[in-house]
This record gives C-alpha cells, structure tokens and sequence, in this order.
C-alpha cells in the first residue's frame, strides 16, 4: 500500500466520496461519532484534519484520517483512524508523524493526547512515535475508561506559535481520540 496525505481545512475541500468514507471511519471508532462540519469545527481555524489515501491502485481511496488543533503553545491530537481492513501498515504512523510535522512547522512546543487506558494498540503506536505518559484521567471517557494523557516534547523550529487560540478551546472535545 503506498499512502498519500493530503490536508484539509474546510468542507469544500473534501469530496463527497472522502466525506462518506470519513464519517464512515468516525462511526466506526468513535462512541459518539460526529459529523464532518463538527470535525472541521473541532480542529478550528488553528487546526488541521489530514486524509491518508491508499493511492497505490490510481483511485486514492481514504484510508485513513487525524485532526488536530493548536492550543497556546501545544497540538491537541483530536482524532487518528485507520479503516479496520487498512491496520498494521503503516498509516497510523504516517497519520501520526503528519501531524507531528504539522505541529513543528506552527512552532508548537508539544503535541499532547488522551488515550483510552485500554487501547494497547494506539498506545504501542505512540510510544513507537516518542510519546510518553504525563498523566491520567480517571472515568474521561463516558463508558468510564481512564484516560491516560501523553505528550511528546518537539524542538521548536520558530520562536513562537504562529497563531495564539485561547486555550479554552481544548475543553471542546467531548471524549479525546
Ligand atoms: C491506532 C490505529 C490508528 C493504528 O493504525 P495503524 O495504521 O494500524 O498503525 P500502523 O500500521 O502505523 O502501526 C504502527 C505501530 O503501532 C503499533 N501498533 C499498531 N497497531 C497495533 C496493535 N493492534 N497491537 C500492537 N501494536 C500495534 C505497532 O508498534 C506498529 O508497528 P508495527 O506494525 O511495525 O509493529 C488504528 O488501530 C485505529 O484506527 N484504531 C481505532 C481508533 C483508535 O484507537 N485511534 C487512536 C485513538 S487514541
């Protein structure tokens, strides 16, 4: 599989193909899946949503996708999703690695997430990738599974974050990736 990313910041950029494949994606990982206007609105305008496309048979079918946002001076990871047919190839990582490339390039100073204490997967994957535990959340998630709160320290390429949102803005995410 040869994987593609591509990033977007409003629905006009995403076609009705990847939107259907998106909220597919969504309403299979998510407890609460949400719709694609409230994604877009979720990474804001300090934020970005990136499609992984399997482009290795010409048609470029999503694969995959994450979103982020900048709050102050760290990205909030809000989604990462892999098509389960699609796992253990490597998109996770690329989808991951994208958004640390993103967060460098906006002068973030980390990029932080909360993990279901009980998603071992994602959790080898961000270990892999230089996250670390910085915390724990107890009862975050609505089912009442802990949180487990990472963090991977960048060395920031820009003296300061490019843009400055309130960080009130990470409280707006029901559940966290
Ligand atoms: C987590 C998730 C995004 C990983 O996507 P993926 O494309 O399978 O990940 P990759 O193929 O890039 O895996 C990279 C590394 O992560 C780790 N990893 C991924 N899946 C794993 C699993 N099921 N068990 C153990 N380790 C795993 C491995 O170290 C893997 O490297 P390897 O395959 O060389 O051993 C995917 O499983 C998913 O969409 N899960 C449901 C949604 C979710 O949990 N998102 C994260 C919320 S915090």
């Amino acid at each position: 599989m040869t994987v593609m990313l591509q990033s977007v910041r409003d629905a006009g950029s995403v076609t009705e193909r990847d939107a259907e494949a998106l909220l597919a994606l969504e309403a299979a990982t998510q407890e609460r899946p949400l719709a694609l206007a409230t994604l877009l609105r979720e990474s804001g305008p300090h934020g970005v949503i990136l499609l992984a496309r399997d482009v290795s048979n010409g048609e470029g079918v999503l694969v995959g996708f994450a979103s982020a946002r900048l709050s102050v001076d760290e990205v909030d990871v809000i989604r990462l999703a892999v098509d389960a047919d699609q796992r253990r190839r490597g998109t996770g990582r690329a989808l991951l690695d994208g958004l640390v490339g993103w967060a460098e390039e906006v002068g973030a100073a980390a990029v932080v997430l909360e993990v279901r204490a009980g998603n071992v997967a994602a959790q080898q994957l961000y270990a892999a990738a230089g996250f670390t535990q910085d915390g724990r959340r107890p009862r975050y998630y609505p089912d009442g599974e802990d949180a487990l709160l990472l963090r991977r320290p960048l060395v920031r390429r820009t003296a300061t974050p490019t843009t400055t949102p309130a960080r009130a803005q990470r409280a707006t995410t029901a559940g966290g990736v």
